[in-house]
């Protein structure tokens, strides 16, 4: 496994408030943490500041405060184009909702954020089926995302978020829609295919079956980690 430098994730006192006509919200307070390589869980009750944590992680959003460094890079320092770039080619996200587009095939869709990174039509179509071969759609290249189960959606949507070969997969609540065996098959095969990857992978949920899959849970609360 082609795994980087320990720890792969570093933040530092790190901040986010929200200011709104109801006042501030402290999403996240003077968290620090390191995540080592291996499958991490922010797991928490509702508001607990989980996905506050993978924007920031992912840099959809900026922090108010603190430091968060990704393999090597200091996300908070980064301007615009460079964040572009970092959320192209060192993070693959799983999307909450998928966002699969519905007018594309499987396959067209799972190739897709390689062609926006660069890459050859072919070339990103061929890393595709490869990928959709791992997560077992090998037969469903030609689907399009309305004629697929939502446990098949999942897995495109995990096909897609590694075709870049991300050193950090990000996933906000990934088995959300899907029935408890379905949910523990997808984590499985998230967990093994980024595994083999090379990627680490943060995923943020309330669901036990989840949770018990991660190399390591941690808990949040009011923005800060519970220590156990
Ligand atoms: N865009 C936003 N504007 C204002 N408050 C927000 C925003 N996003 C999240 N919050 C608040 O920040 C806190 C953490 O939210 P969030 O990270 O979404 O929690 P979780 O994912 O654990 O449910 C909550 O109190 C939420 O209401
Ligand atoms: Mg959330």
């Amino acid at each position: 496994m082609n795994y980087q430098s320990n720890p792969i994730i570093r933040l530092r006192d790190l901040r986010k408030v929200y200011s709104g006509g109801g006042g501030d919200v402290v999403a996240v307070d003077r968290l620090t943490l390191d995540i080592d390589p291996g499958m991490t869980v922010f797991t928490g009750p509702s508001g607990c500041g989980k996905s506050t944590l993978i924007n920031l992680v992912g840099a959809f959003d900026r922090p108010s405060g603190g430091t968060v460094e990704v393999s090597g890079i200091r996300v908070d320092q980064l301007d615009n184009s460079a964040l572009d770039q970092y959320r192209r080619t060192v993070i693959g996200i799983v999307f909450q909702f998928f966002h699969l587009m519905p007018a594309l095939t499987v396959l067209e869709n799972t190739a897709l954020p390689g062609e926006l990174a660069g890459m050859l039509t072919r070339d990103a179509r061929a890393r595709a089926a490869e990928l959709l071969e791992k997560v077992g759609l090998g037969d469903r290249l030609a689907h399009r995302p309305h004629e697929l189960s939502g446990g098949e959606i999942q897995r495109t949507a995990i096909a897609r978020a590694l075709v870049n070969r991300p050193r950090v997969v990000l996933a906000d609540e990934p088995t959300g829609n899907l029935d408890s065996a379905s949910s523990e098959r997808v984590m499985n095969l998230f967990a093994d295919v980024a595994a083999e990857e090379g990627a680490s992978a943060i995923v943020a949920t309330h669901d036990p079956d989840v949770v018990l899959r991660a190399d390591r849970i941690v808990e949040l609360w009011d923005g800060r980690i519970v220590e156990r």
